[in-house]
């Protein structure tokens, strides 16, 4: 891909219906920070960073933005370039596993199809009120070509690992 000393930066975006945790995935990834009363994302945010792989330095440009439509940026800006997704559903919510194919046409209709995507199942501290079981979003992601992973931002079981896996697989 780059040369020699060349810097390597990859755009991955984060989508998924609103409440399910991308904002706080991303705090806890880039600031080890987690927001127990984030406001929802009005637009789009991003952060950089890093990670070595092979001895290079990996720069993921990772793209936050807000699950609500009224406070959605220009969807086709948002994904323009990316070259990995995180679709991320709450456990705890059917409504927004039920969600996933929609968000997954909207990828698919704005970017690559060479995108990497990793279905992400956050909140997974919520075990006690769980919806969505382990087995079918296993399913779920084996049907549609997709990594799957379940993760807390609260208690930051891996949120690292599921950036770093999409961002190795990009490499
Ligand atoms: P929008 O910006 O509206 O699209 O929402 P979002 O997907 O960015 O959700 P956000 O990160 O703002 O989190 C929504 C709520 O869920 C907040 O109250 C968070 O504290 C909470 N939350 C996020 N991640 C977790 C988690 O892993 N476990 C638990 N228990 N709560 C979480
Ligand atoms: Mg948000």
């Amino acid at each position: 891909m780059g040369e020699e000393g060349e810097e390597y930066l990859f755009k991955v975006v984060i989508i998924g219906d609103s409440a399910v945790g991308k904002s706080n995935l991303l705090s806890r990834y880039t600031a080890n920070e987690f927001n127990i009363n984030s406001k929802a994302t009005i637009g789009v945010e991003f952060q950089t960073q890093s990670m070595g792989i092979d001895g290079k330095e990996v720069k993921a440009q990772i793209w936050d933005t807000a699950g609500q439509e009224r406070f959605r940026a220009v969807t086709s800006a948002y994904y323009r370039g990316a070259v990995g997704a995180l679709v991320v559903y709450d456990i705890s919510r059917m409504t927004t596993f039920e969600s996933i194919d929609r968000w997954l046409q909207e990828l698919n209709t704005h970017s690559d199809t060479t995108v990497v995507k990793m279905l992400v199942g956050n909140k997974s501290d919520l075990e006690n009120i769980r919806q969505v079981s382990v087995e079918e979003a296993q399913t779920f992601a084996e049907e549609n070509s997709l990594f799957f992973i379940e993760t807390s931002a609260l208690d930051a079981t891996n949120v690292k690992r599921a950036f770093e896996i999409v961002i190795k697989e990009i490499y």
